[in-house]
């Protein structure tokens, strides 16, 4: 048994020390917020959050999880009314919405390092990738959001 700690509360899997952190998330624990893209690091569908970092959770073994913070989309806020998922709403971000929640919990890590992003900054750092291309509007909901937080 592991004990993971998801968005406050204890859940304690019944896997494998190398089973990915996104299998645990969706199969064991429920939480189906956060997607299976690629399954090797390299789209962010499966961003969470682990002691405040965005980390890609299908690369991410859960035997190093015992005692870690973990939040997920479905923690980021009580109310979904975190700035950045306010931001999301205001620019009309999502298209088909699959690879959202790991592009919003990347964002959310993002702007708590740099409050203040330049569109360089969000190019270098936001490297989640949207087949249905909302680049676009996710630069100007990055914006939007840095400045909620700002307020
Ligand atoms: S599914 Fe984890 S980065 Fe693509
Ligand atoms: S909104 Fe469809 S993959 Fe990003």
């Amino acid at each position: 048994m592991i004990t993971l700690t998801v968005n406050g509360t204890q859940h304690q899997v019944d896997l494998e020390p190398d089973t990915p952190l996104l299998w645990a998330l969706r199969d064991a624990v429920g939480l189906t917020g956060t997607k299976f893209g690629c399954g090797i690091a390299q789209c962010g569908a499966c961003t969470v959050h682990i002691g405040g970092q965005a980390m890609r959770s299908c690369s991410v073994p859960i035997g190093v999880l015992n005692g870690a913070s973990i939040t997920t989309i479905e923690g980021l806020s009580p109310d979904g009314k975190h700035p950045v998922q306010q931001a999301w709403l205001a620019e009309d971000v999502p298209q088909c919405g699959y690879c959202q929640s790991g592009q919003i919990m990347a964002t959310a890590a993002f702007l708590k390092q740099n409050p203040n992003p330049t569109d360089a900054d969000i190019d270098a750092n936001i490297t989640n990738i949207c087949r249905c291309g909302t680049y676009e509007r996710l630069r100007r909901a990055i914006h939007r959001a840095a400045d909620l937080m700002k307020a």
